[in-house]
């Protein structure tokens, strides 16, 4: 397990897992970004972890001891999700009662984590650009200048450059949000990580749930192993809690991961030996890498790390359904 550094025991952060190249590939890049104070844009699918990187972005830098602030843009309504970044004074509107200090207030000297920043309404991609350029705002219903120093990070499942193009996001903020993206790939692109994240809920999910048990079979862990994880982290975590609670069992087995098999885990032959499952979690993988890839050959061989003729032969072997990319060519 990576551990982060000595602020990690700070309360309210999460414990970064991990055995995977590419994710200690990534916090290296964290630790450089740390020393700035340059805004990131976290990019990647649901489940992947972004919340944590950005709390390992905060912990790393000189920031670490100030406040790490966190905003879901996606979760309110656009008024309140206003006086929520910004704050209000009273009588700004109705339900105003009193003067309130808003997120960027709060993250002074620190960290705001702006999450789902592909859903901030024009009207405030138009405020957030101005505190990102003057480092100033005022409070919804308020005169007064207020003036912050805040490091930005932003994340976001979505794909921004085609929300720019469609003129829902404004290409100015984008520049300026992504002068350092990192990408976190998904858990299908990393497989040192299930098991060592499998291990990792389970432990928590025992002490939450009062239960014990030895691990997981060689079944489950191979059901895991061949399983592409669409919800990613996310996913796995709730998979092995759900299987916390309804074993009965010393080891957790495959169909308390997988209830309703089929779907998730088995393989697609209903053969459960290892090779089999090894062959379907290739096929995944490749086909994973082949999609970020758009499909090209020489570029997905390269980010494999194999020769071209041999993702080729694999590509047969494994049965990849090849038609999409020549249906798009
Ligand atoms: N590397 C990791 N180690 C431990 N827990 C993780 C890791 N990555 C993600 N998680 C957990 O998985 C869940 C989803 O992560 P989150 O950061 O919310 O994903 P995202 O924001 O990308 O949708 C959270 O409960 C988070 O704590
Ligand atoms: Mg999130």
């Amino acid at each position: 397990m990576l551990s982060t550094n000595d602020a990690s025991i700070l309360q309210g952060f999460h414990t970064l897992v991990t055995k995977s190249p590419l994710i200690m590939e990534k916090i290296e890049i964290i630790g450089q970004m740390a020393k700035t104070d340059s805004s990131v844009l976290i990019l990647g699918e649901s489940g992947v972890g972004k919340e944590i990187f950005a709390e390992q972005i905060h912990l790393r830098s000189l920031r670490r001891n100030a406040p790490f602030i966190r905003v879901n843009c996606a979760a309110l309504p656009e008024g309140l999700l206003e006086s929520e970044l910004f704050g209000h004074v009273k009588g700004a509107f109705t339900s105003a009662v009193s003067d309130r200090q808003g997120r960027f207030e709060l993250a002074d000297e620190g960290t705001i984590f702006l999450d789902e920043i592909g859903d901030l309404p024009l009207t405030l991609q138009a405020k957030l650009l101005r505190v990102i350029q003057e480092k100033t705002f005022e409070k919804v219903g308020s005169g007064t200048t207020i003036a912050v120093n805040v490091r930005i990070v932003t994340a976001t499942n979505k794909d921004i450059e085609a929300l720019v193009d469609q003129g829902t996001f404004r290409n100015d903020l984008y520049y300026r949000l992504n002068v350092l993206p990192l990408h976190i790939p998904p858990l299908r692109q990393r497989p040192e990580d299930i098991p060592e994240l499998a291990h990792f809920f389970l432990s928590k999910f025992m002490q939450e749930n009062n239960k014990q048990f030895q691990g997981f079979t060689t079944g489950a862990l191979e059901a895991m192993l061949s399983y592409s994880w669409p919800g990613n982290i996310r996913e796995l975590e709730n998979c092995v809690e759900r299987a916390c609670v309804i074993s009965k069992n010393k080891w957790i087995q495959q169909e308390a991961l997988f209830p309703k098999s089929g779907k998730g885990g088995e393989p697609e032959s209903g053969d459960r030996n290892l090779k089999t499952a090894l062959n379907v979690f290739k096929a995944n993988f490749i086909r994973g890498v082949l999609e970020e890839n758009n499909w090209n050959q020489t570029e997905t061989a390269k980010a494999l790390g194999i020769q071209r003729t041999y993702l080729s032969r694999l590509i047969k072997e494994l049965n990849i359904d090849y038609s999409k990319s020549i249906i798009e060519e």
